[in-house]
This record gives structure tokens, sequence and C-alpha cells, in this order.
């Protein structure tokens, strides 16, 4: 028990489930506190998983129990930056759950607490952990794809807007451009080797709204959807990113679109070979002259039990073996950065450069 870290977990909505249930599994943690605004909720948590310590306002919870070690913020997303202010002032080290914060500034102002508390600040870009990033980047290392200069990066749902907070712009900070498209922007940045973004043309559409009328199917929703929810956010987004290596990747998501089948593709093309994720991966390349697509016997659709169990375990072995951090803070800043570029082209209609 001595040389465990203690993790608390502030936000005990729906993804700390994984965080928790992965902390659980992980043998150098001692699942600590948690934390809710929601005093039934934070609870009913800790009676589900045997957490003794609960608490309804973050602070207290640090000025009480300065033994533990960690935090994972898995709060909406407007509280992300304060909350994670709160814990790396305090000298916890942080794993906040994606997107890193409302915009690129609020990201600046999370980094500078961490670098001054000299703790570690992770993101929770659980897409770079997958079980079907690491073959990719496997065949990349080999250089299987030669030179990739272009892919796409799509998350389509047709009635899924989760309401609750995700529908409220002041509480998410925008619709399936900052919730789901962060996964795949993030993904492919990854996957391209972190290029930097020179820049931006983007396009929003709000015209479905949430559908709530729809009689079936009904939405996936959120643990904190309410029937008066509000929905102020852009059903639908479309951008186009250039990077300074000249790669370029196109955008499409949304939450409600008339579109026939719900996706999730990611494509990257290469001047060897290509790839394609859907939800297995495939490898597309030539072979003796002729054009070949290969598919692996290897598990490699995203298992979402691994990628969350991977996340932890590296957010816990930066901590204790000084593993150098996958999902800096830098990267939660330059998506951001790439996002408030999508929102500002959707908004004056131009190109917006960056950099
Ligand atoms: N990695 C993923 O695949 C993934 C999937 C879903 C959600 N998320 C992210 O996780 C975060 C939470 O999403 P969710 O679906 O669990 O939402 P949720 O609504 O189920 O849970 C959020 C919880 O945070 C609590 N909260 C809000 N402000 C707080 C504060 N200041 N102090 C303490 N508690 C506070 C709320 O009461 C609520 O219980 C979001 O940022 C979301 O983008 C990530």
């Amino acid at each position: 028990m001595e040389n465990k870290i203690k993790v608390a977990i502030v936000g005990t909505g729906t993804i700390s489930n994984h965080h928790i249930q992965s902390y659980l599994k992980n043998p150098n943690v001692e699942l600590y506190a948690f934390c809710d605004l929601d005093e039934a909720k934070v609870k009913m948590m800790a009676e589900r998983y045997g957490v003794s310590r609960t608490y309804t306002d973050e602070e207290t919870m640090l000025k009480e129990l300065p033994e533990i070690d960690a935090v994972s913020v898995c709060v909406w997303t407007s509280a992300h930056m304060p909350c994670t202010v709160m814990a790396l002032n305090y000298g916890k080290h942080v794993l906040c759950e994606k997107p890193m914060a409302t915009s690129a500034e609020e990201g600046r102002i999370m980094k500078e607490a961490a670098d001054k508390a000299g703790k570690l600040l992770m993101i929770g870009f659980v897409r770079r952990h997958g079980n079907d990033t690491a073959i990719f980047k496997d065949f990349q290392e080999q250089d299987y794809f030669g030179d990739i200069y272009w892919a796409k990066a799509q998350y389509i749902r047709r009635n899924g807007n989760p309401g609750g907070w995700f529908g409220e712009k002041a509480r998410s900070g925008g619709g399936p451009l900052i919730d789901l498209g962060v996964h795949v922007i993030d993904l492919t940045r990854y996957m391209l080797g972190n290029p930097k973004p020179v820049s931006v043309y983007g396009a929003t559409f709000q015209k479905l709204f949430d559908r709530r009328n729809l009689k079936t199917p009904k939405a996936y929703v959120s643990s904190s959807h309410t029937d008066h929810d509000i929905c102020d956010v852009e059903d639908a987004a479309t951008a186009m990113i250039r990077y300074d290596n000249g790669a370029v990747v196109q955008v499409e998501v949304s939450f409600s679109l008339n579109v026939e089948k719900e996706s999730g593709v990611i494509e990257l093309f290469g001047t060897k070979g290509g790839a394609k994720i859907d939800p297995e991966l495939k490898l597309i390349s030539e072979a003796n002259g002729y054009m070949t697509d290969t598919t692996l016997k290897a598990r490699t659709a995203m298992d979402m039990n691994v990628i969350f169990q991977n996340e932890i375990n590296h957010f816990v072995d930066c901590i204790t073996k000084g593993t150098p951090c996958k999902a800096p803070a830098e990267d939660g800043i330059i998506l951001m950065e790439i996002l408030d570029a999508i929102f500002e082209s959707a908004r004056t209609g131009h190109e917006v450069q960056l950099g």
C-alpha cells in the first residue's frame, strides 16, 4: 500500500467509470476519493466502487486530503480549466479528459499552472492509446506508408446529440466538433507525427438541433440529460486542416445529420501505402506490381476497455517511472487552436492562418 499513488476522481459521471475501472486494475494505484457537485451521484458511485471519501467541493477535498498524488478530471468541459488548475495548484498530477478545455486560451492557463507546479498535465486523448493505433504505428515505424500527405477524419452520428451539457455551448464549448472531432483530429495528427497546423478552413451547421421529437430511434443520452436541456451548439461540421509538413486532413463530424449510415472512418494516404480504420485496420499498398489490401489476424478494432486501461496505465507510469507522456498539455493546446480556428473560419467564411 505504501508505494501506491493515491488517486482522486473529480466528476463521477459517465466517463469516470472507465477511469475508475482502469485504476482499480492498476496495482500501483489506491483509488482514494471521489468528488462531484451532485451529492447523490458521488455517493452512489462511492458505494458502487467501495470508496469511502466523498466530496461535493474539489477544494475542500484537496485541503482535507493533502496525501492525494493525482487527480482524474472528468467534469463537463467548461469545468476542465478551473478543476485542473485547482488540482495543480495543490501540487497534484492531473489527467484531464478531452477536449482539454473550451479554448486554447484556457489550455494555456492550464499548462502554465502545470509548469509552475512542476506536475504532469496529461490530456485524455484516449485514441492515442488504442490497440489499432499501436499496430498502425508499428507499421509506420517500418516505413510501410512512406510520406503520408492526406487523411480523412470522420465521426458521423445520425441522431446522436447526447443532450445534457453536451448541447449547451456555455458548458461544452461546442457540439460534435469539440466532442467527437477532437478524437479523430487528434488521432490523425498523432498518426502524422504531430505536425504543426498552418491553416484551417471550416464550416459548421445548425439546422436540425437535437431532434428530441424524433419518435425512433432515440438518441444516445448523457447521464446529465434532462427534459429542459438547452441545445445551442452546431449539429455538424466539416473542415480542412493544412499542416507544416504539407499534409492535409479533411474532417466530417455530426451529432444530427440526415445521413443513411453512422460512421467513424479514419483514412490515411501515403506514398508507399495507406490505412483505413473502419473499425478494423486495413492496410492498402502494392506488392509485386499488384494493388493489395491486407487485413491482419490480430484484433485491430478499437476496444474501449483496452484503450482506457492503456491510458490510465500510461498516466500512472508517467508519474511513478517518469515515462515520457504520450499526450502532453502542448498537444492539447494545439488541438484547441485548431478547433478555435475552425469555429472562427465557420463564423467568418474565410480561411484562418495559424502559427
Ligand atoms: N474519452 C472519451 O471517449 C470520453 C467519452 C465521454 C466523455 N468524455 C469527456 O469526459 C468529460 C465528462 O463527460 P461525461 O460524459 O462523463 O459527463 P457527465 O455529465 O456524465 O459527468 C460530468 C460530471 O461532472 C460533474 N461536475 C461538473 N462540474 C463539476 C465540478 N466543478 N466539480 C465536481 N464535479 C463537477 C457533474 O455533476 C457530472 O456528474 C467531458 O469532458 C467529456 O468530453 C470523454
